[in-house]
């Protein structure tokens, strides 16, 4: 008896009503290929941007850039991986909302014994931009201050874990009390609760002695683009890396001056990871943070695959926390 796949595709743009449950049939592996049967899948933020139209891609379309499962296929010329091989990856063309897909080979990196299905479609996507972010956007050093915005989300309690353990005093900003206990369970000091904009600098610089933070990372935007910049020292930089209140406005490149010689970078984890040898050295680096405790990946919400239009619109509406995954069945 053959197995029916199924795959979550879009055939519009729109709100998480536009995510259909179709049964699809991945076919084998082109030249540089593998097939992945998949276990869990990670929801991220940018599936979001990706199913609104924000991130405009061709229709219909897959979607869905995290996964974790079995090769059970491989094309002409795969030399990464191998069939039986357990893998994951993060990026690639989108589909990753899949019972099993095909994907380029070079994308996929093997997972240790340690570190289950769940967990590596909870970490790779999110514990990859940290690890980018802390180790190479901005390299963090012990007793730098840093703030990191919606420190309880996905992003945000990988990176408060990491940035304590590379020796930041992390502040965090959340919008509710719960929020704030589990970000300073993982590492943020400080969790700065429902904070309008416009008080941001004067508690973040309360917190630093006047000075300010060294790197403000903002995946938030919209509503937080320019109070960020006001919470950061001279010479420090700002990492806009999302847009989860919508895009940043326009402005005057100036004010970056005006405000402090500041940096400011608009990176996105796909350009850190592009060649296979960053990929392959930042996984090694997040997996053996995993293994050796220093990261804890907490995955608080599961949802069957079929399901994920309720994982999209709790993601959204800000009603999550930590990572989100998905079950094929
Ligand atoms: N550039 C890159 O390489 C890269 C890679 C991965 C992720 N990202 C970005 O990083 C951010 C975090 O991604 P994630 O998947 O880990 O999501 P997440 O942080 O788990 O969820 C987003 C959080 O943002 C906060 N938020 C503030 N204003 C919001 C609004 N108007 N609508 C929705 N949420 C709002 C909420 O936390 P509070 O309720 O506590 O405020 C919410 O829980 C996203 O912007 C994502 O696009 C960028």
């Amino acid at each position: 008896m053959t197995m029916t796949d199924f795959a979550v595709r879009m055939h519009r743009t729109g709100g998480p009503e536009v995510l259909q449950y179709e049964a699809v049939e991945p076919g084998a592996p082109a030249p540089g290929e593998a097939r992945v049967r998949q276990h869990a899948v990670g929801v991220n933020f940018i599936d979001i941007y990706h199913r609104s139209g924000l991130y405009p891609v061709p229709l219909p379309s897959g979607l869905g850039q995290e996964a974790a499962g079995v090769v059970e296929a491989i094309g002409p010329g795969v030399s990464e991986v191998a069939v039986g091989d357990r893998v994951a990856y993060a990026g690639g063309p989108l589909g990753a909302y899949a019972t099993a897909r095909n994907i380029s080979a070079d994308r996929l990196v093997r997972l240790p014994d340690g570190i289950s299905f769940d967990t590596a479609a909870a970490l790779m996507l999110k514990g990859l931009t940290a690890h980018y972010l802390l180790r190479r956007t901005c390299r963090v050093e012990p007793g730098d201050a840093v703030l990191i915005h919606a420190a309880a989300g996905g992003v945000g309690l990988i990176a408060c874990q990491w940035a304590r353990a590379l020796g930041a005093t992390v502040i965090g900003t959340v919008s509710t009390p719960d929020k704030a206990a589990l970000a300073q369970a993982n590492g943020c000091e400080h969790a700065l609760t429902g904070v309008a904009p416009a008080d941001l600098a004067a508690q973040v610089r309360a917190l630093t002695g006047g000075r300010g933070v060294r790197v403000v990372y903002d995946g938030i935007g919209r509503d937080t683009f320019m109070a960020s910049l006001d919470c950061l020292q001279p010479m420090g930089m700002m990492v806009s890396y999302g847009n989860a209140s919508g895009p940043v406005a326009p402005f005057e490149p100036g004010m970056l001056a005006q405000k402090g010689s500041l940096f400011l970078t608009r990176p996105t984890l796909f350009h850190y990871i592009a060649a296979r040898a960053d990929l392959v050295a930042a996984a090694d680096e997040l997996f053996a943070r995993v293994l050796d405790g220093t990261l804890q990946i907490n995955i608080q919400q599961r949802h069957a695959l079929a399901d994920c239009a309720r994982a999209h619109e709790a993601l959204a509406a800000r009603r999550t926390t930590g990572s989100t995954i998905l079950l094929p069945q």
